[in-house]
């Protein structure tokens, strides 16, 4: 078995400052790239800034600003957020580096090579703000300006010499790619709207520009730069340095498991992305999956429509986790959802530290103070007991799979019950008036504390921070965390001394 696990993020434009939609999907891709690791998976997750084209062009002309020193600015920004998201990101590209700018040159000669470019004229419609060209019957006239029907951004008459990529030709392939591939494109319902995209059928793309400058040059004419979609999502081999496909980060890992992105970008990565690589002779992707959008009232968060929630912001106000746990938990995933300083609040009061922190808390200081702090070691277990533990070893593989399909929301429901189930465990059986009977309140103890190991385990992808505080309890570090062990009833050793626990989660009044 294949025991590599390739996840990306969208390479995020530096035209402004990061806000909660791109810190939504990079904690997303860090969810999985962390359950994979200790799941013992090699895992490689990347993220990145895409720096070239119009729209970083303008924004740099804005400012009065040459545009590799704006990108530097701004792409720190981003760079710094991956730190803040505690995100395990392997590598981060920009597209402004020497690696991306030979792996693009090389993918670029080798489809001239093939004949699967053509030079012509593009004459049509532009949106910069999206970098996508629009055809006629994708665009609307509102208050007397032209915008896209699908992203509703302002579009612009472009009439240029440009370079076409023979995508016409890939209609078909493509379609039957999908048809073997049926898991290729996620949620289901992206994945119809993509196949009836390319069956209404499927026109040569222009693929580079010729009235501006900020890109990768076309290595055969110099005169044009490289169509900037062309240009970023090639990033996700060239992290892998391609060109040189012998190399063990390429062999161990593309084709990638996962590239995971927005809705709004699922047309570049299910139909243009796979094209080119199929036209370069080069393995397509295993899965693209397009999750929904942050919203801001009914609308997108953007930059664009100066909506935007800053996440350093909320991160300050409540810490990390909580942030990690609300946008995992709350905003169903594959669905748009909304972010309320209220809904947040109720997350940390009830599910952190009334759920997850407070049983921590109450079974170590219960432990403190009756057994010095020694996991118990006469204990027996019962039907009870076993009743509590035995659903985290009928449930493991869903577990996997739900990770394996991108289904969080299961993940993240059987997280809540078990948290329920915990607390309800250690209330009925009453540890407190057990104290006559030392097997019973041992094993009630031992039990606890596998409960909350298992639960911590569980929750390190999403919280890891705050799982690792409670996974000390037990003397349990990051590079010891094993999914697996959630398996074993029994895992935790008698008379192992145990640690105290700082308070986890501070409640909001
Ligand atoms: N640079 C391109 C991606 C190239 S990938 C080869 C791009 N950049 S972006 O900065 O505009 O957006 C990147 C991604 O950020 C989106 O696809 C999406 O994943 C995420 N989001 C941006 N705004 C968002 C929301 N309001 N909500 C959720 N995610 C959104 O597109």
């Amino acid at each position: 078995m294949n025991k590599n696990f390739y996840i990306t993020t969208p390479i995020y434009y530096p035209s402004a400052k990061p806000h909660m939609g791109h810190a939504y999907s990079s904690i997303i891709a860090d969810f999985f790239a962390r359950f994979k690791r200790i799941q013992g998976y090699k895992v490689f997750f990347l993220t990145g800034t895409d720096e070239h084209g119009q729209k970083i062009q303008r924004a740099a002309e804005n400012k009065n600003m040459d545009p590799k020193a704006f990108c530097d600015e701004i792409s720190k920004t981003f760079f710094d957020l991956s730190k803040t998201l505690n995100l395990s990101n392997d590598d981060f590209i920009r597209t402004t580096e020497e690696r991306h700018k030979k792996s693009v040159e090389n993918l670029w000669n080798i489809l001239e090579k093939k004949n699967e470019i053509y030079l012509s004229k593009y004459s049509g419609w532009y949106s910069v703000s999206d970098e996508a060209f629009y055809s006629e019957e994708e665009i609307d006239t509102k208050n007397n300006i032209k915008i896209s029907k699908i992203s509703g951004s302002q579009v612009e008459w472009v009439e240029e010499e440009s370079f076409f990529f023979k995508l016409s030709k890939w209609q078909e392939p493509l379609l039957k790619f999908y048809n073997e591939n049926p898991d290729f494109i996620l949620p289901v319902s992206r994945r119809n709207e993509v196949i009836s995209f390319v069956k209404s059928g499927l026109k040569d793309l222009s693929v580079s520009r010729k009235s501006f400058s900020w890109g990768i040059k076309v290595p055969s004419n110099n005169d044009h730069v490289i169509y900037v979609w062309l240009d970023a999502l090639t990033n996700y081999i060239s992290a892998l340095n391609y060109p040189d496909t012998n190399n063990s980060l390429y062999k161990s890992y593309w084709p990638a498991t996962l590239h995971l992105i927005g809705k709004d970008i699922l047309r570049f990565h299910a139909v243009y992305w796979p094209a080119f690589l199929l036209a370069a002779n080069l393995p397509p992707p295993k899965r693209v999956y397009g999750h929904g959008w942050i919203l801001s009232g009914e609308e997108k968060m953007s930059k664009s429509k100066d909506n935007i929630l800053d996440p350093l912001e909320i991160i300050d106000t409540y810490g990390l986790d909580p942030l990690r746990y609300y946008l995992i938990k709350e905003v169903s995933f594959g669905n748009d959802g909304n972010i309320s300083k209220e809904k947040l609040e109720n997350c940390i009061n009830s599910d952190l530290a009334n759920n997850y922190g407070n049983l921590c808390q109450r079974v170590v200081s219960f432990i403190e103070k009756n057994l010095d702090l020694k996991v118990p070691n006469n204990y027996s277990l019962i039907n009870e007991d076993e009743n509590v533990l035995k659903i985290y070893n009928e449930s493991f593989n869903k577990l996997i799979d739900s990770i394996d399909t991108q289904n969080v929301n299961f993940y993240v429901n059987f997280i809540q019950e078990q948290l329920f189930s915990a607390n309800k465990y250690f209330n009925d059986q009453e540890p407190w008036n057990k104290k006559d009977d030392a097997v019973r309140l041992n094993t009630i103890l031992y039990v606890s504390l596998e409960l909350i190991r298992k639960i911590s385990i569980l929750l390190y992808p999403i919280i890891p921070n705050s799982s690792l505080k409670a996974l000390k309890i037990f003397n349990i570090n990051e590079d010891q965390i094993d999914f697996n062990s959630i398996k074993i009833h029994e895992n935790i050793k008698k008379n192992d001394k145990l640690n105290k626990i700082s308070i986890m989660f501070k409640k909001i009044d």
